[in-house]
């Protein structure tokens, strides 16, 4: 079980304002910030970073909103990194979330559902390096 998680805020928190009360949030669950940058990924950078989901009806739509704006990426660490974090951002489709969670709280739908968090710690360790060099993480 790995410390390191990945997280991106999305586009559509970062436009509403939210991208300071989660990283907020983010850092009362305990986490780490490890590695932090705003940037936007071009249409071709959010193929490639989604492209486990080429197959799905969606990717088109995911793909092109994921490369609508500015994003916010982090490397965070905290003990049971990818399960504790997907705790903290609550179900997929924030109609589903729990009380509390961060899409619960700033998500506007399934599509936009504003932060992303690894599934598993080896896409974890391939996600932190789809986004940053070593030099960047303290
Ligand atoms: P993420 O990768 O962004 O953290 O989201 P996730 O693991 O909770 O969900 P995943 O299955 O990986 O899906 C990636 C993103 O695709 C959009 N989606 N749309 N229209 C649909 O049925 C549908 N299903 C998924 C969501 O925005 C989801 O975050
Ligand atoms: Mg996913």
């Amino acid at each position: 079980m790995s410390r390191m998680t990945f997280t991106m805020i999305k586009p559509d928190a970062v436009a509403n304002g939210f991208t300071g009360a989660i990283l907020d949030q983010i850092c009362a669950g305990g986490f780490r910030i490890r590695a932090l940058k705003m940037t936007k990924l071009s249409f071709e950078k959010a193929a490639d970073f989604y492209s486990v989901h080429k197959a799905r009806p969606f990717y088109g739509e995911l793909v092109e909103f994921m490369s609508s704006g500015p994003v916010v990426a982090a490397i965070l660490e905290r003990e049971d990194a990818v399960e504790s974090f997907r705790t903290l951002i609550g179900a997929t489709n924030p109609a589903q979330a729990a009380e509390g969670t961060i899409r619960k709280r700033f998500a506007e739908s399934l599509g936009r559902n504003a932060i992303h968090g690894s599934d598993s710690d080896e896409n974890a360790r391939l996600e932190c390096s789809f986004f940053f060099s070593s030099l960047e993480m303290v």
